[in-house]
């Protein structure tokens, strides 16, 4: 029979979202939940994600393990890797969300503003991946998904740091999925339009802003983290098994127009 009817599940599945605590990583945790799949919680911040986890075990019923830690730090990964295996005994998803941005001229960037971009939005993204690559690896698959953005293929004034980030990002997930294409590792990437956020709330709150985001995007509207979870879920389950080194691009139709 052609159509599997778990295709879309999670169930019996485990899944790491870096920055679960809000959100995006909230977002796509939520919707990874409610198709099945317990929780691994990774972000900074213990008190959100422990608001987070209390959230989701409620209206989902799922397990989840919080974890708090700097992504931007070098090492710790295969810690968090081996916190997880010790709670739940599998990893099958990683989902790389966590990010922060600094927002200012190219002219006037900073050294230490640039490294603490890509601390977080590369190199964290890279080490973390390659963490729980190991372990899928050696249980015989997984799937990562790692969050790229708009400013992967275009740019806005003043996020060059990030935008140079999300640009590798984009090609991260294609090497990746190269190497891993033949250990049962898929390996994809979500590119969401604008969603508001705390990080994207100084764009949001200028109403200038506002409207020229929204006269780019075909649908007018903006996204949410529920848009950005269905589209993560569709690369976390079998659905999606014959799909490696793509980005799925979730922006109401910013990228056609
Ligand atoms: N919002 C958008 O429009 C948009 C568009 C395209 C792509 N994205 C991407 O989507 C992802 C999520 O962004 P968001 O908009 O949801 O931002 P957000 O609301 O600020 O959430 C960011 C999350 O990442 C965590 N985080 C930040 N720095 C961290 C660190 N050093 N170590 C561990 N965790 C850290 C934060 O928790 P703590 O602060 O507690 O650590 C938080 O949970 C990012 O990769 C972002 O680049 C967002």
């Amino acid at each position: 029979m052609p159509y599997e009817s778990n295709a879309f599940s999670l169930q019996n599945k485990v899944s790491l979202v870096t920055g679960g605590g809000r959100g995006i990583g909230l977002g796509i945790a939520e919707v990874l939940a409610g198709a099945g799949s317990d929780l691994v919680l990774v972000a900074r911040s213990e008190s959100q994600l422990a608001s987070a986890a209390e959230m989701i075990k409620e209206r989902y019923g799922r397990e989840v393990e919080i974890i708090s830690a700097d992504l931007s730090q070098v090492g710790g990964y295969g810690a968090i890797v081996e916190q997880t295996m010790d709670r739940f005994g599998r990893l099958d998803v990683l989902v790389n969300n966590a990010g922060s941005n600094i927002r200012k001229s190219f002219l006037e960037f900073e050294p230490e503003d640039f490294d603490a971009v890509l601390a977080i939005q590369l190199r964290g993204a890279y080490f973390m991946a390659q963490a729980a690559a190991r372990q899928m690896v050696k249980a015989g698959g997984g799937k990562i998904i790692n969050l790229a953005s708009l400013t992967s293929k275009i740019s806005v004034p003043n996020i060059s740091a990030y935008g140079a980030a999300k640009g590798g990002i984009f090609s991260l997930t294609k090497s990746m999925a190269v190497e891993l294409a033949g250990e049962g590792v898929n390996v994809n990437a979500v590119a969401p339009g604008y969603v508001r956020t705390s990080m994207t709330e100084a764009a949001f709150s200028n109403s200038d802003t506002q409207d020229w985001m929204l006269s780019r995007i075909p649908m007018k509207r903006f996204g949410s983290p529920e848009d950005i979870g269905y589209a993560a879920l569709f690369l976390a389950c079998p659905a999606s098994d014959y799909i490696t080194g793509e980005v799925l691009f979730v922006d109401g139709g910013w990228m056609a127009a």
